[in-house]
C-alpha cells in the first residue's frame, strides 16, 4: 500500500491485504460482506485489521466505528473514527445499539425507496465496524447479562447489517463457541485464518473441514508472522502474506484522513451532514 494517500479511495473499491504465493497482489472487496479473523496470540491478526482500517479511513465514503479492548492496536486511528471504544463492555454495547437503530432506520428507507439495499449510487457513507479482540467484550469483561447482550447485539449487526451498508470485521485468537457464539461465528461470510496451534482452531475460523482437506493454519511456520489462510471472493482458502504498514506510516494516513474528513465536514456538499433519506 502507497503512504501516499490516494483522495480516490472508496469503501466500496477493493482492499489491499496482501500478496499470494506468486507474489501477486491480494485485494478483497468488502463491500457487503463480513469477516471473521483468527489466530493464535502474534500470528498478524492486528496488523492485517489495520490494514481495513487503514482503507476505511482514507476512503471519504466510510464511516469508521472502531472497537478495541486493548485501545493501542487502533488507537492511532481515533481521530479519523465516528466513535472509539476502548475496554468499556457499557460504551461497546451502546455503540451497537447505535448501529442497530441506523440498521433500523435505513431499512425503513431503503424500504419506502423500494431498494433492497445501499449501493454506492445512493451516497450513503458505508459504516466499516473493525473490533479487535472480540472475545475481551464477548467473554472476559463484565457481567454474563453485558456480554449476552453485547452478543446479541452484536449478532444483529451482523446478521442485519450488510444490506443497510455495515461491514463488520471481527478479530479474536480463537472463534471457538465460548467467544462467538456459533450462530454468530456462521454469519461471517469471509474466514481469515493466522497460525493456529490446532487443526481444529483452523477449521473454527476458516469452517468446518477444510485442515482436511489441506487447508490447516497449522502449517504456518511460528516465526512466518503475517502468513495466513483467506477465504473470500471464491470461497476457497488462498495463501496471503498479509501487508505490514508501519506505525510512522499509520500515523501519516490516519493525520490525512483525519483532516480530509474535517475539510470534508466544513465543506459544501456534505456527505456527513446530509441525512441518509435526502441522499435519494
Ligand atoms: N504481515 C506482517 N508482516 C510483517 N510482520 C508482521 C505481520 N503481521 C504481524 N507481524 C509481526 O508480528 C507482530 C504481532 O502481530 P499482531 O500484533 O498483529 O498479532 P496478533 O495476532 O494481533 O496477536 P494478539 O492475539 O496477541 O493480539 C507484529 O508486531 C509484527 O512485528
Ligand atoms: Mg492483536
Amino acid at each position: 500500500m502507497s503512504t501516499d494517500p490516494v483522495p480516490t479511495m472508496s469503501i466500496w473499491k477493493p482492499i489491499h491485504l496482501g500478496s499470494d504465493e506468486t507474489s501477486q497482489e491480494v485485494n478483497v472487496s468488502l463491500a457487503e460482506r463480513n469477516m471473521l479473523i483468527g489466530g493464535e496470540p502474534g500470528g498478524g491478526k492486528s496488523v492485517a485489521l489495520q490494514l481495513i482500517v487503514a482503507h476505511g479511513a482514507l476512503s471519504m465514503d466510510c464511516k469508521l466505528i472502531l472497537i478495541d479492548g486493548k485501545r493501542v492496536e487502533l488507537g492511532l486511528w481515533a481521530d479519523c473514527a465516528e466513535r472509539f471504544v476502548g475496554p468499556s463492555i457499557d460504551d461497546a454495547i451502546d455503540v451497537m445499539h447505535g448501529l442497530q437503530q441506523i440498521i433500523d432506520e435505513r431499512t425503513d428507507i431503503l424500504l419506502q425507496m423500494k431498494k433492497r439495499k445501499v449501493t454506492p449510487e445512493l451516497g450513503w457513507p458505508v459504516y466499516l465496524v473493525p473490533i479487535d479482540e472480540v472475545a475481551y467484550f464477548s467473554a472476559t469483561v463484565g457481567t454474563s447479562v453485558q456480554q449476552k447482550e453485547f452478543n446479541a447485539s452484536n449478532r444483529d449487526v451482523v446478521a442485519r447489517g450488510r444490506a443497510p451498508g455495515i461491514i463488520a470485521v471481527e478479530a479474536t485468537q480463537r472463534p471457538s463457541a465460548d467467544i462467538i457464539p456459533t450462530s454468530l461465528r456462521d454469519l461471517f461470510g469471509y474466514r481469515w485464518a493466522f497460525r493456529c496451534s490446532t487443526e481444529a482452531s483452523s477449521d473454527t475460523i476458516l469452517g468446518h473441514g477444510w485442515a482436511n482437506m489441506g487447508y490447516s493454519a497449522t502449517e504456518i511456520d511460528p516465526q512466518a508472522r503475517g502468513v495466513s489462510w483467506l477465504r473470500a471472493e471464491d470461497g476457497i482458502p488462498r495463501r496471503v502474506k498479509a501487508a505490514y504498514l508501519t506505525d510512522d506510516q499509520i500515523i501519516h494516513m490516519a493525520a490525512w484522513a483525519a483532516q480530509s474528513r474535517a475539510d470534508q465536514a466544513s465543506g459544501p456538499n456534505v456527505i456527513w451532514l446530509r441525512r441518509d433519506g435526502d441522499a435519494a
